[in-house]
């Protein structure tokens, strides 16, 4: 299917992970155009103004923050939750780059290593923080966002991640079985599982857009889906909470 809302094929280089955004081995990236599109495609199911933004399998935290410096005037916060800790340190570092501050400190650390180990890169990263910093704060300023531990199949550990917070979007990318699997004692619950504990927690006007790899959607008996769409090798399936 071709993008209905990403239509702009635009260039996402001061996005990439490991430039400015922070990365680690183990912690995928995400497609930027397929993280917009998902974003729009939610949002546009769900109706209404700007969105609380929700990862519950949040990794890294990438799909998150680049969506949040994309879409900012569409975003009003985001919460990152995953059940590895040293995934919700790493989201804590990339949602601390949607500040003003955030960003510049991170200018200055990549200017720091470009004067330090004489690489270019450095220098082009620390630029594009400038940048990012420039778009931000001209479409609305600092995103607010929080990051924390929670098993996404435990609707009762949801609840105090999310701490009152009442996301209306749910966006997430879920373990592929490649670089990383699912968690925890309800791990073979799988997607289904995981459809239903977020319903338990979002408001019935929330929607949860989730990406899996290949062309099924592994439900399992669990939840339909209210539409799909497969872009490249990925899957996109759209839930309400009620499903
Ligand atoms: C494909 S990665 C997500 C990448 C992420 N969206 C990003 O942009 O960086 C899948 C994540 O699911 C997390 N995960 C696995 N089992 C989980 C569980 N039971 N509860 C919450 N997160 C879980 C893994 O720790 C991993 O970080």
């Amino acid at each position: 299917m071709p993008y209905r809302h990403a239509v702009v094929r635009a260039n996402y280089e001061d996005l990439a992970s490991g430039g400015v955004l922070h990365s680690a081995p183990g912690f995928p990236a995400f497609p930027v155009r397929l993280a917009s599109e998902m974003f729009q495609s939610a949002l546009a199911l769900r109706g209404g103004g700007p969105a609380l933004v929700w990862d519950p399998c949040c990794g890294g935290g990438y799909l998150l923050t680049v969506v949040a410096l994309l879409h900012r005037r569409l975003v009003s916060g985001v919460v990152a939750s995953d059940f590895n800790a040293e995934a919700v340190h790493l989201a804590e570092r990339n949602l601390g780059l949607l500040t003003a501050t955030g960003l510049a400190a991170r200018a200055a650390e990549l200017d720091e290593r470009a004067a330090r180990y004489d690489k270019p890169a450095y220098a082009a990263a620390a630029l594009a923080a400038g940048r990012l910093a420039q778009g931000l704060s001209a479409e609305g300023g600092d995103v607010r966002g929080v990051a924390r531990r929670a098993d996404v199949f435990d609707p009762d550990a949801l609840r105090d991640a999310l701490g009152g917070l009442r996301p209306d979007v749910v966006l997430t990318d879920v373990p592929y079985g490649e670089q990383t699997s699912w968690l925890g004692p309800g791990a073979e619950g799988g997607l289904g599982s995981m459809v239903r504990a977020l319903g338990q927690v979002l408001d019935e006007d929330a929607v949860i857009a989730v990406a899996v790899r290949g062309r099924k959607v592994p439900t399992d008996g669990g939840p339909r889906p209210h539409a799909t769409y497969k872009i490249g090798t990925r899957t996109v399936a759209l839930f309400r909470p009620t499903s």
